[in-house]
């Protein structure tokens, strides 16, 4: 029995699809390998399923191409809904993007919804430029895209591209048809603009696009464009709440530019406030969410520098490069609930790039800074032109980037020795802030030394007039060593009562430790510039602090809860025996004096070499 005979197919070893594989696709496959027909370039039955999978990371990112869409076509309103109907464990839900931009004629809106179809083509200057993001996008999340849009009242154009209806045709070349003019939304549509959405849970928090008794159609104006995708069978979460929470935590960010030039943005009827990671801008919501004088970073420097848009090529762009530092002198006295939830100062946000105003990305990007806590206090912006899409590595559905080697060098070449000097600013705050942590009283450590000392050395007997010479000599002290948050008269009694005292120096030249004997009170001053520091006294510091190691380093001390102070002050102590020791040896003993020093210096250098090499 001859197969090609009887089913008209072509054997399975050779066409190995699957049994849901589309119908259409099959038939055009079959007479092309058989009947020898002609092969179309694309074939468009099995291509549209396949482009279902053209990467977006999460819903979001799928849904800021109709955004992107809109604010190319001048749209000042935004709204972006989830509409969720049945329950829990089978809800559907809807996805819809509107806007009040120039709206496509017929004829445009006929060709943007093909593949390819593009009023930019390649055009650099705006954010569009592939003729594919709003077909890629919304297939990703729903076999099925509405299209509407209008360009006079009460005349919406629909084109509709339905993935399962394109697999069942049977012609070798797909045509699109012609878009059907509608004087009304279907009530599908138009209940998006009129019923409140499930999430958020209290309409009153809900601001919808029909107000009460006003007409739908007029609302609409003169022109627009509505992306529908029904039924989506493809999305990051499973809950309209989720999507709009990430939605609204991820654009608010992505477009904070055009949200803060006007852009009325809302998803399911709530307006979406710019969130901006780098915090200088003044209307962004962080400055509504803190009460203390300063509301945004400092811009230290913004650079221009000429990137070529390929490598070695003498075609060059400019880039604008700016460095923020955070206001944490005065953001520390935050509470860490408002600094983590409210600001996200710890969100990792380091780095932001922007391509034509537009946010691509957000992140961390070490090669450029380092790992260290300080990058939570300090903020990279870098606007970039399509012009160097290529050497950004900016991808079709614009998405993050991958700058090139060179790029990256050019940017550590630009910012580089200013990053370093910030890092080390931020590290010398916080050195400051841990001396300051114990303020108006002796730390655990300089108590136990003080009261070892009864043990160790006979008390001495002063004179009434040596007890007032001593006194006013532990004033002046006490000047130099008052701590932040201390009055001068907190930092004699501690410094009296008290004969160990623990300071802190941020000094790059400097031994990990330095030892001073001042009036019957042995000094010892950590250096937080050494690798010792931030090796191992800070790790001890914090697990005594009620962290642990390798918990979030966000260089704020958390709130003291089940402490381990044990190894720190086991840690001090052994440095103030050590003090103790060597200043006893040295008080008497000039060339022991020569010797210690050697070998303060010399020890601390090779502890260097040996944590860092
Ligand atoms: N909301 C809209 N308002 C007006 N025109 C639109 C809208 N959305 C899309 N268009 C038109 O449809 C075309 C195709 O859009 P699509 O997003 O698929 O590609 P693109 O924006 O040109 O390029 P990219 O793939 O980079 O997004 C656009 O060039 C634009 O002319
Ligand atoms: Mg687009």
């Amino acid at each position: 029995m001859s197969i090609i005979e009887n089913t008209r197919e072509i054997p399975d070893s050779v066409l190995n699809w699957s049994a849901d594989a589309p119908k259409g696709g099959k038939a055009v496959m079959n007479r092309v390998l058989k009947d020898g027909a002609a092969v179309p370039l694309f074939f468009a039955q099995t291509l549209i399923a396949s482009l279902r999978d053209v990467g977006y990371n999460t819903t979001t990112s799928a849904l800021c191409e109709h955004v992107d869409n809109a604010i190319q076509a001048d749209a000042d309103e935004v709204r972006v809904y989830f509409r969720q109907a049945g329950k829990q464990g089978d809800a559907v839900i809807d996805a819809a993007v509107y806007d009040n931009g120039r709206g496509m004629a017929p004829n445009v809106l006929k060709v943007a919804t093909s593949f390819g179809g593009s009023m930019n083509f390649n055009n650099r200057s705006g954010i569009g430029r592939f003729g594919m993001g709003m077909k890629t996008a919304a297939l990703s999340m729903s076999p099925t895209m509405e299209l509407f849009s209008w360009q006079e009242p009460n005349a919406f154009y629909n084109m509709t591209l339905d993935v399962d209806a394109i697999g069942k045709e049977r012609a070798n070349a797909v045509e699109l048809p012609d878009p059907t003019l509608m004087n009304d939304l279907p009530d599908e549509i138009a209940d998006f603009f009129i019923k409140p959405m499930g999430f958020p849970t209290s309409a009153a928090e809900q601001d919808l696009f029909v107000g009460r008794g006003d007409d739908i159609n007029e609302r609409l104006g003169q022109s627009g464009t509505i992306v529908y995708m029904p039924a989506c069978d493809r999305l990051t979460y499973a809950k309209a709440r989720t999507l709009v929470e990430h939605a609204v935590k991820e654009m608010s960010r992505v477009y904070r530019r055009a949200i803060a030039d006007g852009l009325r943005l809302y998803i399911n009827n709530r307006r979406v406030e710019a969130f901006d990671p780098t915090y200088s801008m003044a209307s962004a919501r962080h400055a509504k969410m803190i009460d203390v004088e300063t509301k945004t970073s400092r811009l230290l420097f913004a650079k221009t520098i000429e990137v070529p848009i390929r490598e070695h090529s003498h075609k060059k762009e400019k880039i604008i490069i700016r460095l923020y530092r955070l206001p944490i002198e005065e953001w520390s006295t935050l509470s860490r609930k408002c600094l983590r939830n409210d600001l996200q100062v710890f969100n990792g946000l380091t780095v932001s790039m922007l391509r034509n105003d537009r946010e691509v990305f957000a992140g961390a990007m070490t090669e450029l800074t380092t790992r260290h806590a300080v990058t939570h206090w300090y903020r990279i912006q870098i606007d970039f032109p399509g012009s160097l899409d290529e050497a950004f590595g900016v991808a079709a559905n614009k998405q993050g980037v991958r700058p090139k080697g060179y790029v990256k060098d050019a940017i550590k070449l630009a910012i580089g020795e200013d990053l370093t000097t910030l890092n080390e600013e931020i590290k010398r705050y916080q050195g400051a802030q841990a001396s300051a942590r114990n303020s108006a009283q002796p730390s655990a450590s300089e108590a136990k030394a003080t009261d070892a000392d009864q043990h160790q050395a006979k008390p001495l007997q002063l004179t009434a007039e040596e007890e007032a010479e001593l006194e006013g000599n532990l004033r002046v002290l006490a000047v130099a060593l008052r701590r932040d948050g201390e009055s001068d008269d907190e930092a004699f009694e501690r410094i009296k009562e008290s004969k160990y005292l623990i300071e802190f120096k941020h000094d790059e030249y400097w031994p990990f430790y330095h030892i001073e004997h001042r009036f019957g009170r042995v000094i010892l001053t950590l250096n937080t510039a050494h690798p010792f520091f931030e090796k191992l006294y800070e790790p001890l510091r914090k697990l005594a602090a009620g962290g642990a190691f390798g918990e979030e380093d966000d260089g704020i001390e958390a709130p003291k809860t089940e402490g381990q102070d044990g190894p720190l002050v086991a840690l001090e102590l052994l440095l103030l025996s050590l003090a103790r020791t060597q200043s006893q040896i040295a008080v008497s003993n000039e060339d022991a004096k020569k010797t210690l020093e050697t070998l303060r210096r010399e020890w601390s250098e090779a502890y260097r070499v040996q944590l860092t090499a």
